[in-house]
C-alpha cells in the first residue's frame, strides 16, 4: 500500500526510506543517535535488552554513529553482538546531549527519572519513549519541562502505547482507543510534540501538521521488544534529516513507522518475528 497524507506533503521524503547514501558523505552526514535507558538487576527486572534493542535498531537504519548508556551497565565494556554500538558512561552521555538524535526510556525503570531534567533540557532531538513517558506522567515538574521544549526550539517526538497515553493524558485505554486521533491530537498539542500513538493503525501527530496514519503492520509486531525498535528506526531517520525541526521531527516518525510495519508485512505470516530480527531486517519499503 502506498504511505498516505505525508508523503504528498511538498516537503516529504518520497519513501519510507533511509537517508541516500552521497559519494562524499561521511559518518557524520548520517548523524549520532544516543540510547538512554535499560535498568539492571540491581533495580529487580533487568530490562537492558530494550535498550540495547533500540540501539541495535538505530544501527541497522543507517544511524551515522550509535552511542549507548544503559543506566546499569556494570562491567560491560562493549556489546558482542553488535561492536559498532559504543557504550557511554553517564557524564559522557550526557555531554553528547546537544549534538545527539536522543532516544530515552526504553527499559528505563524507575531509575531514567533522575535523569530527565538533564535530558529535557540539553537534548538537541528527543525521542522519549516506555517509562520516561511514564515518568513524566508521574511528575508535573517534568511534564512543564517538556512544554518548555517545543517553544525554545527543541523538537520532540513520543512514542505511547496506548496505556502509556492514557497516563500522560489522565484518561484510560478504552477512551484513548476509542478515538485515537483524539487521543493523539491532544498529547501532541497539550505537550507540544510530535506524537506517535502505536498499535494497529499507529498515529502520527504534530501541532500544525497533517495527521497521519500509518498504513503498514500486522499481528506479529505483538512481541516484546518491538516498540524499542521503532524509537531507533525513527532516531536514524530523524538524526540524518538536516535539521531537526518539528515537521522533520513528523516526517521522521511517520517514515519509521510505515518502515516498521512494512517489515513485518514483507515476514512470512507463520514465522514468528523477534524485535531482533525486526530490528535487523529491511524491507523494500525501507
Ligand atoms: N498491529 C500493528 N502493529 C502492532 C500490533 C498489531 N496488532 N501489535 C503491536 N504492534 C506494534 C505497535 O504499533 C508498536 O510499534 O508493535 C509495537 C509495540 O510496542 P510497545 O507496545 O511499546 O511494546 P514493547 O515496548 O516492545 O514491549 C512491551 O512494554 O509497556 C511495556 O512492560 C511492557 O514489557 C512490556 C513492553
Ligand atoms: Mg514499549
Amino acid at each position: 500500500p502506498a504511505p498516505t497524507a505525508w508523503l504528498h506533503h511538498p516537503a516529504a521524503p518520497i519513501t519510507a526510506g533511509l537517508a541516500a547514501r552521497r559519494h562524499a558523505s561521511h559518518k557524520g552526514s548520517f548523524g549520532d543517535v544516543l540510547v538512554i535507558g535499560g535498568q539492571g538487576l540491581q533495580a529487580g527486572a533487568a530490562m537492558q535488552g530494550a535498550a540495547i534493542l533500540a540501539a541495535s535498531a538505530a544501527l541497522h537504519h543507517g544511524a551515522g554513529r550509535v552511542f549507548l548508556h544503559l543506566l546499569d551497565h556494570g562491567q560491560l565494556q562493549q556489546l558482542p553482538q553488535t561492536p559498532e554500538i559504543m557504550l557511554r558512561n553517564q557524564v559522557t552521555a550526557l555531554a553528547q546531549l546537544p549534538s545527539s538524535t536522543v532516544v530515552c526510556g526504553c527499559g528505563g525503570g524507575s531509575s531514567v527519572a533522575a535523569l530527565l531534567p538533564k535530558v529535557l533540557e540539553h537534548s538537541a532531538r528527543l525521542l522519549l519513549d516506555a517509562d520516561a513517558l511514564n515518568a513524566i506522567a508521574a511528575d508535573a515538574m517534568l511534564r512543564q519541562r517538556l512544554k518548555n521544549r517545543g517553544p525554545a526550539g527543541l523538537p520532540t517526538v513520543l512514542t505511547p502505547h496506548p496505556l502509556e497515553a492514557a497516563r500522560l493524558l489522565n484518561s484510560s485505554v478504552p477512551a484513548v482507543q476509542a478515538d485515537r486521533l483524539a487521543a493523539a491530537h491532544t498529547l501532541a498539542n497539550t505537550l507540544d510534540c510530535t506524537v506517535l500513538l502505536k498499535g494497529s493503525g499507529s498515529i502520527i501527530a504534530s501541532p500544525g501538521e497533517v495527521p497521519h496514519i500509518n498504513p503498514t503492520g500486522n499481528a506479529l509486531l505483538a512481541t516484546g521488544g518491538t516498540g524499542d525498535v521503532l524509537a531507533g528506526m525513527v532516531a536514524a531517520r530523524w538524526a540524518s534529516m538536516p535539521n531537526g525541526m518539528h515537521r522533520q521531527a513528523h516526517h521522521a516518525a511517520c517514515a519509521g513507522a510505515y518502515a516498521h510495519g512494512a517489515i513485518a508485512d514483507g515476514w512470512p505470516a507463520q514465522r514468528p518475528l523477534t524485535a531482533q530480527a525486526l530490528a535487523r531486517t529491511l524491507a523494500r519499503a525501507c
